[in-house]
């Protein structure tokens, strides 16, 4: 099969930004996107947003979706947001295993494995983020640490569950600090997850969306989409300004 035949994401992570005015701008700014058989523009947002998106995007092919959902299904989880409910709000789309909520939340591979799990019960489409940290990849340990994070996921809920869903490699010394993997260090790791899944599952591995994120911008976005694995992004900080962010799914 064709590599670029695979379905192809720009998905902004807003993470903890917005405001219902600005919201609305950028909403504004990422309808036009056209219904694409294959290239998807999305959004992850702070859950307050979800009824503005429901509203903005609902003649849109624009998908939107949660940054993170709960382990639980339901119950007494005081502050936990489940999986069911995001969708109830039209979402299709759910980041699991950010490299934020593992380092500042404590979600350890398996709690992500769980997430992941209840995000794929409620017809979500699961992103799952891995990457190494700059010690991890100083030791030589990067695909170590991506094949474990990925390992976690489908010894919980087996390889099939990765059908549909997306794998996202954000290495943790790229995000937010302007510090962009070279294309070709992206692509080294992608090429390793791709075959690691394969290995499991040749035809997941093969169609498997897999996006990069960290440092995205419209300057480098090209290049680093023109990569035989790279199937797209996951942008932070450029996804809040509206130029940038619509540059980048030009470069899709
Ligand atoms: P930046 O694009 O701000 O580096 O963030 C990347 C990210 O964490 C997306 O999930």
């Amino acid at each position: 099969m064709p590599i670029k035949t695979r379905q192809r994401f720009v998905v902004g992570n807003w993470k903890l930004n917005g405001n219902l005015a600005a919201n609305a701008a950028l909403l504004e700014a990422c309808l036009v996107a056209e219904t694409h058989p294959r290239k998807v523009l999305g959004v992850c947002v702070p859950f307050p947003y979800f009824g503005q998106l429901q509203l903005a995007l609902a003649k849109s092919a624009v998908r939107y979706g949660a940054q993170d959902v709960s382990r639980f299904d339901q119950g007494a989880f005081t502050g936990e947001v489940s999986a069911a409910m995001v969708a109830e709000f039209g979402c299709q789309l759910a980041l699991v295993g950010h490299s934020e909520r593992r380092a500042l939340f404590g979600d350890s591979d398996e709690v992500v494995a769980e997430k992941f799990g209840r995000a794929k019960q409620a017809g979500l489409t699961p992103i799952l983020c891995v990457g190494e940290t700059i010690a991890e990849r100083e030791a030589g340990i990067t695909e170590v640490v991506v094949a474990r994070q990925v390992t976690a996921v489908v010894q919980k809920v087996g390889i099939e569950a990765l059908a549909g869903a997306v794998l996202a490699y954000e290495p943790v010394w790229a995000i937010g600090t302007g510090k962009t993997a070279s294309p070709a260090q992206a692509q080294e790791v992608h090429g390793f997850l791709r075959s690691f899944v394969a290995k499991h599952a040749v035809e997941i591995g093969s169609t498997l969306p897999i996006l990069y994120g960290g440092s995205v911008r419209k300057s480098n976005a090209a290049e680093l989409f023109g990569q035989p694995d790279i199937d797209g992004g996951l942008v932070g900080g450029a996804s809040l300004v509206a130029d940038e962010f619509l540059g980048i799914w030009q470069a899709l």
